[in-house]
């Protein structure tokens, strides 16, 4: 095999800065093809370093043009420049000023990292090391500066200038039409979070007066007559900055907030300080276009790059390995927001459903790694689901374990002691040790061990004495290179139910349980075994563990189907109640799944549709929550569940045939559901109008499964009627599943009603690449083809060809290669133009290993065809290295 591996970074090896850079004076001249950037920079040796070594600092594709060191053109002897690096050979002992100049051609910069152009306007994306593609410097997040930036432009080509901090001045260069705005930025900060942003924008404002009265002129900046689809964002804006005041007691600390909204973006959007940029399809919205989920998804990604002011930025990382102490701190921030915005159960469900499709399936896969890596060769490939999702879910279970108080007290410890630092996971924990008393040494493990633990549970009830015997046992699987694990500490949210549903109090025989753990309702696990023993108890009780889901871990636990129907009907925890609905289904599934392997039919049991008739009787209570019940566990749920030797054309099957037979059971309950929930009244993005508008689609969807003609003809009214995205997009969706002429004309008619809107077109894309029917592929490559397609966009490609790879299991897995084929061949195109994109869409195979054999030789052979490219970039290469180890 070849590649084109870098070398591997270490934890191990970490060694604070020689040099410090105390200040950065940049001068961006911007030009399409060639940007002239003067950096200034006071440098001094740093204390701690190791002294009188040479200065290295950072490039990468930049040319130098003029070097100067205090005043004095550098001597050719007296350092090294390469478009890669830059080195002085001997840096004086006090304090020196280097002025570099580098030209750059943002038009050139497909890999969108650097300063780039997307549209007509110039911006840049600097994390993870993006600024070295600007000019030389020490690109690295342990190095704070502040920047003073002045930005120079043609007045035409660019009429808006922003950088960082607060605007300091801005004028008109006598006798051209250039003009200039300096910004300087008084809170010293990594490389990584500096930006600048230039082009003929459109904008709207708003002010934001903090708790002790500062002003705040907030902005947000969009392609020119977009400006009206940015009202949401600024709306999420204002909630996000009072939300952190009073949550986490966090003000804002500049006189401006800017967001820019671009059209090329790498991934969802950037933390800058002060100037965030976001991919547009988190800011732009409106009815008419924006679906409720795009909608919720604005919601949270403007909170969470606002969040990162103080995770992320006044307190920052000492070294990309701890990228979970901004990233899964931050998540959890804008979990605990949307959960305040919202519905709390309904977006813990949410969320889980991304922890468990995304984290457990990596976690399960070649590409598991710690929540805090030691060791890395990209660090583009490390914004992962382990490091955002399984990272949040970590603060959570902290906070469960040393509780809401001890839990605040730590966080302000945090921001007290920590603010303007640069630091590690090491000085969070230490945070909460001295906030709650208590050793914390075991629970970092959930930080230094890879893999999703499993819980198994064995119940035995003793009759005559009325008790219930729990046995609890944690195993976790080896993840690549960790053979041997530890316990965690598993914190497991627990109660009992009668059989008519009655929570029943916890009486604990022989201490079993600390009175702190029974006063709670938590067993915490920290062994790899705990017996537990429950009396008082008159029949066999209905058991509730893992409430809210209060560990990111996997159930093996029995219980039959009246226990679930029990547990969906009366568990007073909704997560558990939706929990057992899943559970129901996927017993079936994997009944079903053998069975269809071995030649039989699809399995059925009528308790099923007899539970999930109860949730429907009660659906409008919580429209939202029933709408989770009522959509069936996933294909690559499945997937998950039945684990090796997986055959997803049997998955497809097993699940189709459920949903139609559920659909046909409940069919009149779901068509007067979906009557009664028309919604005549103008279009409101909030919770409530949102949930009914997901439970009366989750409706047609489950009622179009079992009864496709009268299904499709309500989608085809729905979709003709329909005044917004959210039902237009689902009664499409519907007609999508049955191939033919009618399919074909609702996709053109959309077509033709969006084209002039990317983002619309966008999910006209995902749609097509996601129908499970053989002619997608065929289709997909004819798509490629199409005008409103751009390898060179991510968004494009995402929608196409990622939503092929991680939404079509029937037709990425198909039987003859074809799906891996396509995808590695795909992968091998995008990475000459954007390396961090296409390693993301080849970590789509993360759960090869996982398939039936004949599969597992295909999928392996396009990986082989992938890491055997020559010219890989290091992205690529080392996705497809760890997949294939
Ligand atoms: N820090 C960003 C966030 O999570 C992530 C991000 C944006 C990013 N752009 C990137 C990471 C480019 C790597 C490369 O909020
Ligand atoms: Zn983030």
């Amino acid at each position: 095999m070849r590649t084109d591996l870098a070398q591997p970074v270490r934890l191990a090896d970490y060694r604070v800065p020689d040099y410090l850079i105390d200040t950065v004076d940049l001068d961006v001249s911007l030009a399409r093809t060639a940007t002239r950037v003067v950096s200034r920079l006071a440098i001094r040796p740093n204390p701690l370093g190791r002294p009188g070594v040479p200065l290295v600092l950072d490039g990468e594709d930049l040319v130098a043009k003029r070097l100067v060191l205090d005043g004095k053109k550098l001597a050719a002897s007296a350092h090294r420049v390469t478009p890669d690096g830059f080195t002085l050979l001997k840096p004086p002992e006090t304090p020196f000023v280097l002025e570099i100049e580098t030209e750059i051609d943002p038009t050139a910069n497909l890999r969108l990292m650097g300063l780039y152009r997307s549209g007509s306007a110039y911006c840049t994306q600097c994390e993870a090391e993006g600024f070295r593609r600007i000019t030389y410097f020490l690109d690295r997040p342990d190095v704070l500066s502040v920047y003073t930036v002045r930005i120079e432009a043609d007045r035409a080509d660019a009429a808006i200038l922003l950088s960082n901090g607060n605007p300091r001045k801005a004028g008109t260069i006598a006798g051209t039409d250039r003009h200039f705005a300096v910004w300087h930025d008084p809170h010293p900060k990594p490389s990584y979070l500096f930006a600048l942003v230039g082009g003929n924008l459109g904008s709207i404002h708003d002010t934001f007066t903090t708790e002790s009265g500062r002003a705040v002129a907030l902005g947000i900046y969009v392609e020119p007559g977009k400006e009206d689809r940015a009202h949401y964002a600024m709306d999420a804006l204002k909630r996000s900055m009072r939300w952190d005041e009073t949550a986490f007691g966090r003000e804002y600390d500049l006189d401006v907030f800017n967001i820019v909204a671009v059209s090329d973006f790498n991934m969802g959007a950037m933390e800058n300080k002060g100037l965030n940029v976001f991919n547009d399809k988190y800011v732009l919205a409106s009815p008419e276009t924006a679906t409720d989920g795009d909608y919720a998804g604005i919601e949270t990604v403007i909170a969470h790059e606002y969040f990162h002011n103080w995770t992320g930025n006044r307190v920052t990382c000492r070294d990309w390995f701890q990228l979970c102490l901004k990233e899964g701190l931050t998540v959890f921030r804008d979990h605990e927001f949307s959960a305040d915005m919202r519905s709390r159960a309904v977006r813990r469900i949410a969320d889980v459903r991304t922890l468990r499709a995304q984290q457990f399936a990596e976690d399960a896969g070649p590409l598991a790694h710690n929540v805090r890596p030691d060791t890395y060769r990209e660090i583009n490939n490390f914004y992962t689901a382990t490091i955002y999702e399984k990272g949040a879910e970590v603060i959570r279970m902290l906070k469960v374990l040393i509780g809401d108080d001890a839990f605040r007290r730590g966080m302000d410890l945090y921001f007290e002691r920590c603010d303007g630092t640069a630091t590690t996971i090491e000085v969070f924990l230490s945070m909460f040790e001295e906030a709650a008393g208590r050793d914390l040494a075991q629970f970092a493990r959930w930080y230094h061990q890879a893999g999703t633990p499993k819980l198994h549970v064995i119940l035995d009830f003793d009759d005559a004495k009325g008790e219930l015997l729990i046995e609890l046992e944690q195993t976790c699987p080896v993840t690549p290179g960790q053979n041997h694990k530890e316990p965690f500490v598993v914190p497991i949210a627990f109660g009992l139910l009668g059989s008519d549903g009655s929570a029943l109090p916890l009486q604990p025989v022989d201490g079993c349980l600390s009175e702190d753990e029974a006063a709670r309702g938590l067993i915490i696990l920290d062994e790899r075994r705990r017996a537990l023993r429950f009396g008082g108890l008159t029949e066999r009780p209905v058991t509730s563990f893992l409430r809210g889901f209060s560990a990111p871990v996997r159930l093996d636990a029995e219980a039959d189907d009246e226990q679930l129907a029990v547990q969906m009907a009366f568990d007073p925890d909704s997560f558990n109640r939706w929990q057992a609905s899943q559970t129901f289904a996927v017993g079936l599934l994997l009944v079903s799944i053998a069975g269809i392997r071995s030649g039989r039919a699809p399995y059925y049991d009528a308790a099923y549709d007899q539970a999930m008739q109860k949730v429907l009787d009660d659906a409008e209570q919580d429209p939202a929550f029933a709408a989770l019940v009522l959509s069936l566990p996933g294909e690559a749920d499945m997937a998950r569940e039945v684990g090796h030797d997986v055959d997803p054309g049997a998955i497809h099957v097993a699940r189709e045939a459920l949903k139609a037979k559920l659909g046909e059971a409940l069919g009149d309950s779901l068509l007067s559901l979906y009557h009664k929930l028309e919604d005549k009244t103008p279009y409101s993005p909030d919770a409530a109008a949102a949930g009914r508008r997901s439970l009366r689609n989750a409706a047609l969807d489950l009622y179009a499964a079992g009864n496709r003609l009268k299904g499709n003809v309500l989608a085809q009214a729905q979709f003709a009627a329909a005044a917004n995205m959210t039902d237009k997009l689902a009664a499409l969706s519907v007609l999508a599943q049955t191939p033919g002429t009618a399919r074909d004309k609702a996709l053109k008619a959309f077509y033709e009603s969006y084209k002039q809107d990317a983002l619309v077109i966008d999910k006209w894309f995902a749609l097509q690449a996601m129908q499970p029917d053989a002619g997608t592929l065929d289709h997909i490559r004819a798509l490629m083809e199409h005008p409103a397609f751009s390898i060179k966009n991510p968004n494009r490609v995402r929608s196409l060809i990622g939503a092929f790879a991680a939404g079509n299991p029937t037709q990425f897995n198909a039987a003859d290669g074809s799906g891996f084929a396509f995808v590695a061949q795909t992968v091998i195109e995008l990475d000459r133009i954007n390396a961090q994109v296409a390693a993301r869409l080849l970590a789509a195979f993360k759960s090869w290993r996982s398939l039936e054999p004949a599969r597992r030789d295909l999928a392996l052979q396009a990986l082989q065809s992938v890491a055997n490219t020559p010219g890989l970039s290091a992205d690529t290469a080392d996705i497809a290295s760890r997949s294939l180890a």
